[in-house]
């Protein structure tokens, strides 16, 4: 099929099996490596994406399920001034180890800070709980989101 969608704010086009999965498209076709495999069943949510406007793991997405929908990844996230100010977060507590979870961490968490960001950690826990991290026990990535959601409000006074 002839695949459409707005890929990080650009229009694409390519043609695919409409079977191939979204996660192998944005890796393989486009480079967009930040979208990570880990465990290929909507587990672990290291290939998080939005997809028009809503997080998905785009392992269990198929080509034909983004056909003129919007799809942003961890790499255009990171160029919005919401992902500028978690990335900046994530960094000054020190939240990340191996760095494999961190794009989906970054997807789950902007689009928390987006629709609500009320500095609540019941609530960050929950945004957060389809992504799995290995190294870090969780906190600090707990707090480098509560320090963003502090900051957006402050920004926004
Ligand atoms: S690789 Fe998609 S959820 Fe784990
Ligand atoms: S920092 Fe290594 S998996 Fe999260």
């Amino acid at each position: 099929m002839k695949l459409e969608f707005i890929l990080n704010d650009k229009a694409v086009s390519l043609e695919v099996d409409p079977m191939k999965r979204l996660l192998d498209i944005l890796r393989e076709d486009f480079g967009l490596t930040g979208t990570k495999e880990s465990c290929g069943e909507g587990e672990c949510g290291a290939c998080t994406v939005l997809l028009d406007g809503k997080p998905v793991t785009s392992c269990l997405v198929n080509a034909v399920h983004a056909e003129n929908k919007q799809v942003v990844t961890s790499e255009g996230i990171a160029q919005k001034p919401l992902g500028k100010l978690l990335i900046a977060c994530f960094d000054e507590t020190n939240a990340v180890q191996c760095g494999f979870c961190f794009p989906g961490f970054l997807v789950s968490s902007y689009y928390y800070l987006k629709n609500d960001g009320e500095p609540n950690l019941e609530k960050i826990k929950t945004a957060l709980s389809g992504n799995i991290c290995r190294c870090t026990g969780y906190q600090k990535i707990f707090d480098s989101v509560m320090m963003a959601c502090h900051r957006k409000q402050e920004q926004e006074k």
